[in-house]
């Protein structure tokens, strides 16, 4: 017979791993799920038919050929992916200071963007940054005068890009440049140009960050940038209100939703971007961020499938109500079949 007189001080009353003992109820208990309707799949164009050429910061990511982005993105259709975000890697010879191949209609972008709605429509969305980088000389998301990147005359610039990029057939237009007053300048811009439906997704708070290195291998800019940085107009790393005031002004300027980056160490500003606005939020697992997990992975060091879904679940417990990732396609995949 037990003792359960004496036993009864040090017992907890509460025993939380009730729930978690059997797997049903595991899945029961549940509170955030992964899901492909959560994913938005970065995609790199460059110039060339039938091209795939490795990434090497980025394992297991391509610069893609038109053709072979017009595939991969039938590939996120069949997999069920909502989005895909297509940058360009812009030839270096079309890289001047003042940017202007990011106003050519003909450009790299504009095509590609021309090819996978002709081929896919409106099964899938397509979401184009709108800033300089891709096109800068300098490696800049702005337009440099006296070693400063001015704000106006680039918003200017940016909206001719956004409008070359509505004419192309691209769904969201999402503003990376951290410039001041670019969210509304764009929406009006859209809107004069009848395009009124084509939705904007602000890089709100995006931070000057060291975490977007192998990006800029991807898109060529990183030596163009050299040893200058962003830091007069992407976030402090140090800040948080400061984002919710960048959030706050994108929303009123007309975001259709906002986008925290990058990803994994900022989710303390997605708890509080989700909690303060109740608006769409997005975050950006940048490839930093995914290159340092398949870096482990490679090693042995970390199973990569399982920090995969861990990490993308993690944005979800966040508050996130989809994520970017250059690990969409393998998710997906794994997710189907589960
Ligand atoms: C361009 C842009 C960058 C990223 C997305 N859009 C780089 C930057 O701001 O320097 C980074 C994405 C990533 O690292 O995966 N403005």
């Amino acid at each position: 017979m037990p003792d359960f007189h004496l036993n009864m001080g040090s017992y907890p009353e509460t025993r939380l791993r009730r729930t978690r003992r059997n797997d049903w109820s595991r899945r029961l208990m549940q509170e955030n799920r992964l899901s492909v309707n959560d994913l938005i799949w970065p995609l790199f164009v460059c110039e060339g038919a039938n091209i795939r050429e490795p990434i090497s910061s980025l394992p297991g990511v391509e610069r893609l050929g038109i053709s072979q982005i017009v595939e991969a993105v039938g590939e996120a259709v069949e997999l069920g992916i909502p989005a895909v975000a297509i940058f360009p890697a812009t030839p270096p010879d079309k890289k001047t200071p003042e940017c202007e191949e990011a106003i050519n209609a003909k450009n790299l972008i504009c095509r590609a963007v021309r090819a996978v709605k002709k081929a896919h429509g409106d099964r899938i969305g397509v979401i184009c940054d709108v800033a300089l980088d891709p096109y800068s000389s300098h490696g800049q998301d702005g337009l440099v005068r006296e070693g400063y990147v001015v704000n106006d005359e680039t918003v200017a610039m940016l909206c001719r890009q956004a409008i070359v990029q509505a004419e192309a057939g691209c769904d969201i237009i999402a503003p990376s440049d951290m410039m001041d007053g670019r969210v509304g300048a764009i929406r009006r811009a859209l809107d004069v140009a009848g395009y009124l439906d084509i939705q904007i997704m602000a890089y709100a708070a995006k931070y000057a960050s060291a975490f977007y290195g192998p990006f800029r291998d991807a898109v060529g800019s990183a030596a163009n940038l050299g040893a200058g940085d962003k830091r007069t107009y992407q976030m402090d790393v140090a800040n948080s209100d400061e984002a919710l005031r960048e959030v706050a002004l994108d929303i009123s300027e007309g975001a259709d939703s906002v986008m925290v980056k990058p990803g994994m160490p900022y989710l303390d500003i997605v708890r509080r971007v989700k909690d303060s606005f109740g608006v769409p939020t997005f975050a950006y697992q940048v490839s930093g961020e995914y290159a340092m997990l398949c870096a482990a992975a490679e090693r042995g060091w970390l199973d990569r499938e399982k920090v995969m879904l861990e990490s993308l679940l993690a944005f979800k417990r966040a508050g996130a109500d989809g994520i970017l990732t250059y690990f969409a396609r393998d998710t997906a995949k794994l997710l189907s079949q589960a």
